[in-house]
């Protein structure tokens, strides 16, 4: 594999939207060729997955139907655009992989975290980032910001969870980081913008 694989993980609102732009702006500047991809989607057939996975239903969605889904819209992410971009040589960001399904559905939801890593091995082949950005911030300022002002719309299945689910979310990334320490960054995301993308680009900077 010729290119680099950068995943930004975190819980929602703790800004690796916002922080992937910056560093695909940045590394387009040094003239490094990039592509921005998102989870669930990525890809025409993901993205139809995503809605489904984000929409309310009038049943309780079970937490082993997520895991299914998510592997599903991201088997068709890896093998589509993220392998053949990596082959070509390119940086792949991607906003969520894997780790939000250990860290949501696994610590979050309850699943046993070996079933949910087994199902999402098959989805990829195995694939792994050599970089995980871990943006990490109380849960309650990652809601707060992400009902902030300028944000349309309900919020989705995952925002209405209570707060205890949100934190052991949470709590699940820093685990998993504690197990991976080599790849992953935990990035202090409580700051401003600029003081956010400099840990992003202390980190990212050695891999180029
Ligand atoms: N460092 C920061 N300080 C304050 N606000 C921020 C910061 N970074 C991003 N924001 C704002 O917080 C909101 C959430 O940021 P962003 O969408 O990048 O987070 P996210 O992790 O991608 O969220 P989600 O998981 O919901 O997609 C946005 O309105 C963004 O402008
Ligand atoms: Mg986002």
């Amino acid at each position: 594999m010729k290119g680099i694989f950068i995943t930004f993980e975190g819980p929602d609102g703790s800004g690796k939207t916002t922080q992937m732009g910056l560093l695909a702006r940045h590394l387009g500047l040094r003239g490094l060729r990039v592509l921005c991809t998102r989870e669930p989607g990525g890809t025409p057939m993901a993205e139809a997955i995503r809605q489904l996975l984000l929409s309310s239903w009038p049943e309780q969605v079970l937490g082993i139907t997520e895991v299914f889904l998510y592997a599903a819209s991201r088997a068709q992410h890896v093998r589509g655009k993220i392998l053949p971009a990596l082959e070509a040589g390119r940086v792949v960001l991607s906003d969520r992989f894997v780790d939000s399904s250990l860290a949501y559905q696994g610590f979050g939801r309850g699943l046993d975290p070996e079933l949910v890593r087994q199902v999402n091995d098959l989805a990829t082949g195995g694939l792994t980032p050599h970089l995980t950005l871990l943006l990490d911030l109380p849960p309650e300022e990652g809601l707060r910001r992400s009902r902030g002002e300028g944000r349309h719309g309900d919020p989705d299945r995952f925002e209405q969870e209570d707060l205890d689910f949100h934190r052991r979310v949470r709590e699940g990334y820093l685990e998993l980081a504690r197990r991976e320490p080599g790849r992953f960054k935990i990035i202090d995301a409580t700051g401003p913008q600029d003081e956010v993308f400099r840990q992003v680009w202390e980190a990212v900077e050695p891999l180029l």
